[in-house]
This record gives C-alpha cells, structure tokens and sequence, in this order.
C-alpha cells in the first residue's frame, strides 16, 4: 500500500450497546479499508469528511459500483444495477425524477395529517404492553408480572403499522413484512435468503396494486398516486413499495427500542425528555446514530479529500455513528444531554440521498417515546443491560429484545 500501512476490516465490537466501536473511533478521519471481497477501499469517520463526501456529486450509490464492508457470502457477490424503483442505488437525474414524486407523500403536512394514526397506534400497542402484563395484575395495579419485550410489543409495530397504513397495506402484512426487512438488514444473509425476502415484498406491492382503485386518486394513498400521476411502469411501482416498506419501518423501531433502552439506564436524562421531546429526539438520533455499515458511496472519478486521494471505483463506508461523535463537531460527544442542541447531526444522512422519511420518524419517535413514559412512569428494565441482545453487524444497528417491567413489585 502507498501509505505502508496494512489495511484492516471494519471493526464492529462495541464496548457499551450505545457507543460506537472503539477501533473505527481510534482510526483517522478517512482511512483505508480492507473489504470482505478483496476490494481495498476506505472507511471515513470524521464528521466533516463525511458530510463533504455526502454532498459530493463525484461520489455514486450505484449498487453495481459498491462494496459491502462486512458480512459473508453476500459481501462477496458482485451487485447488479439498480431495477427501475430502487432510488436509493441510482444518481441524478434519476434519482431525482423519484425523489419529486414522492416528496409530497412524507412532507410536514403529509405527517401533521397521520398524527392521529400514529397515536391511535402507539395507544394500541400501550394497551397490549399492559395486557401482557395482565397476569402480574392485583386488584388493579400491576404487581410485576412477566416481563414485556418492549421490541416485539412497542418498538416495531408502531412504525410497521404506520408505514403499512400509508401505502395501503394491510395492517396483516406487517410481520410478513418485519420478517423479510430482517432478512435485508442481517449483512450476512445468504443471497438466496435476499432474493425470497425481496420477492415477499414486492409480492405485497403486488397484490396492492392490484386492487388499487382506477383514475387519478391522490387521495388513495401514495402508490396510487403515483400510479395516476407519475407515468410509472408497473414495475417502478413495485419497487418503489418495496424501497419504501423496506427502509420506512426497521430504522425507526430500532431508535424507539434503543432509545428506551438509553433513557431506562440514565433516570436524569429520562426525566428530561417530557420538556423538550423535539430536543431530546435529535440528541438521542446524534448520540445513537444507527445506521451503521450501509451508507456507502463509490468515487466516479479520482476525488482529493483531506488529502487523500481516492480513486475512481473505490468505495467508502460512511461511518455516521462515528461522525456524530466527533469532537470537532459536537463538544462533550460521548455524553448523552437531550437538553443540548444537536443540530447539522447525520443520522439521517446529507445531501440529496438525505433520508426521505426524517420528519415522519421524528414525529414518530417523539410521540411514541413521551407516550411511553408517561404511561409506564415506573418502567425498568427486567435484565442488567449486557444482558440485552444487540444487532452488532447488521446494516441497521439495534437491539433483538428488550424486557421491560414495571408496578410493584410484592416481597413474597
Ligand atoms: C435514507 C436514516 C427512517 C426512508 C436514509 C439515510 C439515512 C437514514 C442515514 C441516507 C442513506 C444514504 O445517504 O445512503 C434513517 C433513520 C430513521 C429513518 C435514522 C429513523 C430514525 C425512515 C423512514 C422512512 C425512511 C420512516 C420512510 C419511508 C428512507 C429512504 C431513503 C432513506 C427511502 C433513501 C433516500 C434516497 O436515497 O433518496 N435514511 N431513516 N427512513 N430513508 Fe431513512
């Protein structure tokens, strides 16, 4: 190598479940990256790098141009080109063309009207925490039943349900449609086990197209829409259900379940969040950045970045949950204080590929999170923290389980 040095693979051990791993925090700003399949690119960690990169139209999400930096057989395969519908792996102008179309559909105005959906869930799911607690109940008051996976029973149907709701799927699907997503998340799925979870997914699409209404219905939801007014083929349209049902639900359940799982461990930032929730959210989305390995981007061209050099066809891993940790940016970056602003952070990314779903998943996460704890003002956590399974290598960092109980708990 030019530099002399060897270059390592990305490291994914986390010393705590909320901070970054410590050997990509100790590497410099961009660095070199020895990836699964032989490729010999770069992993960039620094916050202003990155967001350099992010706004940079030499660098492509073309999946046919991009390396994974972790997992086994799939990191080795090389991807195909983007199908039409998969706006996220192309560039402008097409990129573009699909971003217009759907920006209306996830707007302030568009989340303002879903806010009553979006409670009614978090209501639902609120309600079946406490029957799941049903059997510790006493004259009442819960006593400290079994504990409550707050995953399973808070953090994923709430944004599953709501995704669903806005294309018009049947609320149903929705664990059809959590399963296949995990499937897509875990970077070590076999390419097999991708292609039957992408299928059952486009599958929903298709039945849901299927039944859609005739003419121009901007009113029945967002796939019709754009059937009436986009002049999409009907394989666009199923891709862009599939982009959406795929990436609008993991990301946001993932925060809901880890930021519980930060506030159950810091009573005094917990007891913060009620008085400023809007605050709090862009903190714990700073101090808790999850999507972690797949924000990628390969140089079309040679690109000079803080003075380096990297050529036409490398990649590099953007590492988001490192940038916002950076010291340059934010002072005091390993402390979680939701009183703090922590705005310009990158959890939802930069420049144009910036995430299309941001003001529906912060509504979301402020709603569900202040609701919670309002209801539960006593909840803990039922298993010492590094008893909690976490999501280390996947795509979308995270955690599998998190049991949670609350009430009193009666001496025998
Ligand atoms: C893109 C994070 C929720 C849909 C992105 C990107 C990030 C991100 C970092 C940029 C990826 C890149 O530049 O390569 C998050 C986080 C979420 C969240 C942290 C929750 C807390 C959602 C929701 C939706 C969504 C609710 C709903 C549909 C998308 C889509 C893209 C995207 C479609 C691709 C945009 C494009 O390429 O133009 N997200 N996201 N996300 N996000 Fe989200």
């Amino acid at each position: 190598m030019s530099d002399g040095q060897t270059a390592q693979p990305l490291e994914t051990d986390r010393p705590t479940p909320f901070d970054p791993p410590v050997g990509l925090r100790r590497r410099a700003p961009l660095s070199r990256l020895a990836y699964p399949d032989g490729h010999l690119g770069w992993v960039a960690t620094g916050y202003s790098v990155i967001r350099a990169i992010l706004a940079d139209p030499r660098f492509s999400t073309r999946r046919e141009l991009l390396h994974q930096p972790v997992g086994g057989e799939r990191a080795t395969e090389r991807p195909t080109p983007a199908e039409p519908g998969i706006f996220p792996h192309m560039d402008a102008p097409e990129h573009t063309r699909y971003r217009r179309l759907l920006s209306r559909h996830f707007g302030p105005r568009r989340v303002v009207e879903l806010t009553p959906t979006i409670r009614r869930y978090i209501a639902e799911a609120l309600d079946g925490m406490a029957d799941g607690m049903a059997d510790g109940t006493a004259g009442g008051t819960a006593v400290g039943g079994d504990p409550v996976d707050l995953v399973a029973s808070f953090a994923m149907p709430i944004p599953a349900l709501v995704i669903c709701e806005l294309l018009g799927v049947p609320a149903e699907d929705r664990q059809r449609i959590q399963a296949a997503t995990a499937v897509l998340n875990d970077l070590d799925s076999r390419p097999e086990q991708v292609i039957d979870a992408v299928r059952s997914i486009t599958g929903t699409v298709r039945g849901l197209l299927a039944r859609l209404p005739a003419g121009d219905s901007s009113d029945d939801g967002l796939l019709a829409h754009a059937a009436a007014t986009g002049g999409l083929s009907d394989e666009e349209l199923v891709n862009l259900g599939m982009v959406l049902l795929a990436t609008g639900h993991l990301p946001t359940s993932s925060m809901l379940a880890l930021g519980a799982f930060v506030l159950l461990t810091d009573p005094a930032q917990r007891a913060l969040l009620a008085a400023d929730p809007e605050r709090a959210v862009e903190e714990l989305l700073r101090y808790l950045s999850i999507l972690q390995f797949d924000v990628r981007r390969t140089a079309l061209v040679d690109v000079e970045i803080d003075g380096q050099v990297i050529a036409a066809g490398e990649t590099v891993v953007l590492s988001l949950p490192v940038a916002n940790r950076d010291p340059e940016r934010f002072p005091d970056p390993d402390t979680l204080d939701v009183t703090r602003s922590a705005a310009g952070h990158l959890a939802f990314g930069h420049g144009v590929h910036q995430c299309l779903g941001q003001h529906l998943a912060r509504v979301e996460l402020r709603m569900a999170l202040t609701a919670l704890f309002e209801r539960f003002p006593d909840l803990r956590l039922a298993v010492p923290p590094a008893e909690v399974p976490t999501r280390d290598r996947m795509a979308v960092y995270g955690v599998d389980r998190l049991p949670v109980t609350w009430g009193v708990v009666l001496a025998d």
